[in-house]
């Protein structure tokens, strides 16, 4: 009996529905911030929407939303079409797995709720700024509710379905957050740095 244990045993790679579903993890977080940061430098979203940057922020929002559906359900797919491991098929694992779909979840809608609409889908970038930096449940456990719920949430799903595909999916959306977030924390963070220094400047000419 051989001992060695292949990644593609683990993992059908022939199944397109893994490649669809890695596409389009990686393609959300591009997506929204190729247009948040096209709509912090033109504002064509906000023309668009008649200069009303608040309903061209919840359509934003919306389009994040649907496409997080569709990526939800490429996700499923692709695990529906993967090779199980009795290691992940066990009823353990399934408790395990649906503490991490629940505890993320709870994450993901509680960030949502501190932060609003606007704050959680890139308002900052509309000009819609907050006035305080959130700083409670459950931003004092992570400074990611978001992205660290979200990945609990897929790696919960690999575990309720028992597929390793899913655990290396979850490691893909891992590193695409991670990137994502390198990407929008400088960024995010000079908006606001402009702030400061506008208000400042403001405090100075009076
Ligand atoms: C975070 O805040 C919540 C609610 O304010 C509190 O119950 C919880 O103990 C806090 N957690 C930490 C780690 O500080």
């Amino acid at each position: 009996m051989s001992s060695s244990l292949k990644l593609s045993d683990l993992v059908d790679f022939d199944q397109k529905t893994l490649l669809i579903s890695a596409l389009s993890i990686a393609f959300n977080p591009t997506f929204w911030n190729i247009v948040a940061r096209r709509e912090y430098r033109t504002h064509f979203l906000t023309r668009l929407f008649g200069g009303n940057r608040q309903a061209a922020c919840y359509f934003l929002a919306a389009t994040i939303f649907s496409l997080g559906l569709v990526r939800d359900f490429l996700y499923e797919r692709a695990l529906r079409h993967q090779p199980s491991h009795p290691l992940l098929s066990t009823d353990a694992a399934t408790y395990v797995g649906y503490a991490l779909i629940a505890a993320g979840n709870i994450l993901v809608v509680s960030s949502t709720w501190a932060l609003g609409i606007t704050g959680t889908f890139l308002g900052d970038y509309f000009g819609i700024l907050m006035d305080h930096m959130v700083t409670g449940f459950p931003f004092n456990l992570t400074d990611a509710p978001m992205y660290n719920g979200s990945t609990m949430a897929f790696l919960g799903s690999a575990l309720v379905y028992g597929k390793p595909a899913g655990v290396l999916l979850t490691v893909w959306v891992f590193l695409v957050y991670k990137v994502a977030l390198a990407f929008e924390n400088p960024f995010t963070a000079e908006i606001y740095a402009k702030r400061e220094r506008a208000r400042k400047a403001g405090k100075k000419a009076l």
